[in-house]
């Protein structure tokens, strides 16, 4: 018994959930982060943010989106319920949601340069936040967070993600966004570095299976389980 919360004593407070596009995992995370009253990060973001300095910039290499990250003045700020990219001390979150945002963002999440310079970033947002973290994106329990002591895997059918998605972004026709989402979808899980993957011994749940408060209450057990 007392090994047991030894144990538990010493996890890392930090959860990832990753996944697809559109699953789902930002309304999870943050409903997870909100509940157990630990901070939430969308890596998303960081891509998001970057995609953005590039389109303003009209940089489209690696290496020149990748000296972005040095070179120009941004940070991501978190807290419960949002992660928000700050831009020359303005906060522009809203602007790193549109598609052509989404378009550029994914192709630069390939670049393995890009990938390796902004890790640090991310990791450094658990080192600020120990006292409980819950990070959702693509890689979180397989590159940046190895070690988290919980890893949660989101899945759910094409059609269901479409139409949340189509739904985010207003009136957009939900043809448009299943063709969006398919070559987002390939090009997240066939990168070289860091692609789309279930990390090993995760905790899987279907978004298709049942209803949100349901799948915020699996989470929400699991955790309860660990912490
Ligand atoms: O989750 P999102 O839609 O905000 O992510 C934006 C883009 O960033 C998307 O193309 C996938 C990519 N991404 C990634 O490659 N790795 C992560 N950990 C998070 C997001």
């Amino acid at each position: 018994m007392t090994f047991v919360n030894e144990e538990r004593k010493n996890r890392d407070l930090l959860i990832t959930i990753d996944g697809p596009a559109a699953s789902g995992k930002s309304s999870l995370s943050r409903s997870l982060a909100g509940k157990l009253g630990w901070k939430w990060l969308s890596t998303g973001v960081f891509y998001r943010g970057l995609a953005y300095l590039a389109l303003l910039r009209k940089v489209d290499t690696e290496r020149e989106i990748a000296s972005l990250i040095d070179k120009e003045n941004w940070s991501v700020c978190l807290n419960e319920e949002r992660t928000s990219f700050i831009y020359n001390e303005k906060d522009i979150t809203p602007e790193v949601y549109t598609e052509a945002v989404d378009v550029l963002a994914s192709r630069l999440a390939g670049f393995p340069l890009v990938r390796k310079t902004l890790r640090p970033f991310q990791r450094g947002c658990f080192e600020q936040n120990r006292q409980g973290l819950v990070a959702e994106g693509r890689d979180c329990g397989t590159v940046v967070f190895p070690n988290a002591s919980l890893k949660i895997y989101l899945t759910a059918e094409d059609n269901i993600r479409a139409a949340r998605r189509a739904h985010q972004r207003g009136s957009l026709p939900v043809d448009h966004v299943i063709t969006l989402q398919k070559q987002r979808d390939i090009q997240d899980i066939s990168r070289a570095d860091s692609p789309l993957r279930p990390p090993e011994g995760a905790f899987i749940i279907d978004a298709g299976d049942c209803s949100f408060e349901e799948m915020v209450e699996k989470a929400y057990r699991k955790s309860r389980e660990l912490f």
